[in-house]
């Protein structure tokens, strides 16, 4: 369930904003958010822990605006980090350093102290190299480093496999038969407190089973883990949720967190979960303009404003979006691919998609855009990156200017290359 829908004159809304208002004062292309889609999804996510101790930590990969991390901060959520810039990004919007928990492969000296410094609340160690690196940035700034090991449970998601995480062949996590090893090495160093076990599997999962099975695989290293006698505090059990983007029938929030808990049983360890596209993903649109229309005899191609530089799942995932005209609906009436101007045949967000006719100067949004739209936006074809816009009740917020064409070139130098070589 999402707020944006058709207003009162039949074109498409977010919450009480005509879009097309938002285009002609702010532009296009524009990623717009709704605030109360985003609460409501957070809120629901949430709900569906309610009956044992649980941290919602959201995924700010998935949408690190400061606006958007400012919300859900509000409501009391935690962050799943995975660099130094998100950690900025997340203090800067009022996020609390011990509800952060930090994940990645390949997280650097000064992130670690960095986080140590801050105080988060967890380190998702991913390899015997990073706890030693751990170990020693804790005992050199005399702390010690909260810890919780990602193992791999080696599980199929059933996913995209860019976006499979939980397979042994994949780079995440240690393997789950190092696990054991791997926490007695943690016990015996003065850097590192122990405090929890984390996994993450997938990403767009549409189905209950490969959490659950990975959850089982989790719970019995658990089991194992409590009788040695390792602190094991929370369980981590990542983000990975799906949403509906085309005809994907994911479980509901609570259905999926039913499964998973009942795998858990009452085990004493509360739950940290790490949501990303189920919160933000149906709570954003990109807004872009039809520039022109072309027919090469054998296709029809609309050339809108946005490109790949703006939204790269299609090209990058082959991801399927809808493709909704902002003017009030009337019959799809031709076959045509929607595409960018960015000069690569990737570039297009529908191949032979039914459409309503679209002419010069239209406006088009693309739904389920809020997760892994903006963030993973580029500079290609020196394109200035679009404005990010939250929608609340009847008012918008511009939440990030787009950019200008001397931001494209800020940092850039002309070197003198007339002057004499040096001796
Ligand atoms: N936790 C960890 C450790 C992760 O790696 C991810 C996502 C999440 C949580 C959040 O997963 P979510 O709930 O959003 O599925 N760019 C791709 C998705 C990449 C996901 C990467 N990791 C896409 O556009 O589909």
């Amino acid at each position: 369930m999402n707020h944006f829908h058709r207003g009162p004159d039949g074109a498409l809304w977010a919450e009480d904003v005509p879009l097309e208002q938002v285009a002609a004062e702010v532009g296009t292309p524009t990623y717009v958010y709704s605030r109360a889609t985003i609460e409501r999804h957070y809120r629901a996510f949430d709900a569906a822990w309610a009956s044992v101790p649980h941290l919602v930590c959201f995924a700010v990969k998935a949408c690190s605006n400061l606006a958007v991390l400012n919300l859900l901060a509000r409501l009391g959520a935690g962050f799943d980090i995975v660099s130094l810039g998100e950690l900025e990004r997340v203090l800067r919007a009022g996020g609390s350093p011990d509800r952060v928990v930090f994940s990645g492969v390949g997280k650097t000296v000064p992130e670690l102290e960095r986080a140590l410094a801050v105080g988060v609340r967890c380190v998702n160690v991913e390899s015997p190299a990073e706890l030693a690196m751990l170990d020693e940035v804790a005992r050199r700034l005399g702390v010690r480093a909260p810890v919780s090991l990602r193992v791999n449970p080696d599980v199929d998601p059933k996913t995209h496999p860019y976006i499979a995480t939980g397979l042994k062949r994949n780079k995440f996590g240690i393997p789950y038969d190092a696990a054991l090893p791997t926490y007695e090495d943690a016990m015996g160093r003065a850097g590192i407190e122990v405090v929890g076990l984390d996994f993450h599997i997938g990403s767009q999962l549409a189905e209950t089973g490969p959490f659950v099975e990975a959850t089982e695989r989790m719970v019995s290293l658990l089991d194992e883990l409590h009788a040695r006698g390792v602190p094991i505090r929370h369980l981590d059990v990542g983000g990975g949720l799906g949403i509906t983007y085309r005809a994907e029938a994911p479980p509901e929030p609570a259905e999926y967190a039913a499964a998973v808990l009942e795998r858990i049983g009452d085990r004493a360890v509360e739950i940290v979960t790490e949501p990303g596209r189920v919160i933000v993903g149906n709570a954003g649109v990109l807004l872009t303009r039809c520039v022109l229309t072309k027919d090469n005899g054998e296709t029809r191609f609309v050339v809108v404003d946005a490109g790949m530089n703006d939204a790269i799942r299609p090209a990058l995932y082959s991801a399927w979006h809808d493709l909704e005209p902002v003017a009030p609906p009337r019959a799809a009436s031709a076959v045509v691919d929607v595409v960018g101007p960015v000069c690569e045949s990737g570039d297009f967000f529908a191949r032979d998609r039914e459409l309503p006719e679209l002419a010069a100067g239209e406006l088009v949004a693309m739904r389920s855009a809020g997760a892994y739209g903006f963030v993973m936006s580029s500079n290609y074809n020196s394109r200035p990156r679009a404005a990010e816009v939250l929608v609340d009740g009847d008012r918008y917020h511009v939440v990030r200017a787009r950019e200008t064409v001397e931001d494209l070139m800020r940092g850039e130098t002309l070197p003198d290359l007339d002057a004499p070589p040096s001796a």
